[in-house]
């Protein structure tokens, strides 16, 4: 069941992807070679417990931790740890959720650590630029995989694989909620897309093939060829215009 927002609600959810968006900005200027990924994750419980914030990613299904720190193959879900350094020329993706008054926010950016290659810096451009590509489809009375065509199409015009396992979701009161969001290629249109429905949209792109594989910490996924890897997420707001993003200043 996809839920639909009341007007209530969607003005907590503006709230905590507001704060979410700050804790992003915060992140990004905080980070530098000689980092650990345990460094950002113990910065960013700070930031958001600080705007009052709970950290749904702690615990989550057992997750150890308040953010999602994964470096160059590592897709998703990368577990920081005080021994993971990041260097120089290493691209880092940070996936964040905070709850507020209830309500919950999802984003994710990925970033480079100094100077980046060329390769990896056109990587995280196609992939942000993809979820703007999507959005351009989220409009009441579209379907819902019109967004996941148009990400597909977008990053599979560069060459880059679209990862497949791991899929985009509503939110709410809860982190993952109805319906699932594929960023590849859709034989069925999918919902009618709703006024008042708000929805994580999260594109993961290898510059390789579209394969993942787990890491034997169960959390980690990395692409399988071992090739780079970049996220980027917002929460959105369907409205009948303009679809509005929450998670951004
Ligand atoms: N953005 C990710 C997702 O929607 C974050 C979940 S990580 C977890 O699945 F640790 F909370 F599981
Ligand atoms: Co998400």
């Amino acid at each position: 069941m996809v839920s639909i927002k009341s007007q209530s609600e969607i003005a907590l959810m503006r709230e905590a992807g507001k704060i979410l968006a700050k804790v992003h900005e915060e992140l990004k200027d905080a980070i530098r070679p000689g980092m650990s990924t345990l460094d950002i994750d113990r910065l960013g419980e700070k930031i958001i417990r600080g705007y009052g914030c709970i950290p749904s990613f702690l615990n989550y299904n057992g997750y150890p931790a308040s953010i999602c720190v994964s470096v160059n193959d590592e897709v998703v879900h990368g577990i920081p740890h005080k021994d993971h350094i990041l260097y120089e020329g290493d691209i880092v993706s940070l996936d964040a959720g905070v709850i507020y008054k209830g309500y919950h926010a999802d984003a994710a950016r990925t970033y480079g650590v100094g100077k980046i290659s060329d390769e990896a810096a056109k990587l995280i451009e196609v992939t942000k630029q993809s979820f703007f590509e999507g959005i351009k489809m989220a409009k009441d009375g579209n379907h819902l995989h019109d967004i996941s065509n148009a990400i597909a199409d977008y990053c599979e015009s560069f060459g880059y694989g679209v990862v497949r396992d791991l899929v985009g979701h509503g939110i709410g009161k809860n982190l993952h909620e109805d319906p699932q969001i594929p960023n590849f290629h859709q034989r069925r249109r999918g919902i009618k897309l709703q006024k008042g429905m708000t929805l994580a949209i999260e594109p993961m792109v290898n510059a390789g093939t579209y394969e993942v594989a787990w890491l034997d910490d169960d959390w980690t996924v990395v692409s399988d060829d071992g090739s780079l890897s970049a996220h980027y997420e917002n929460t959105i707001l369907i409205t009948d215009g303009e679809p509005e993003i929450l998670t951004i200043l």
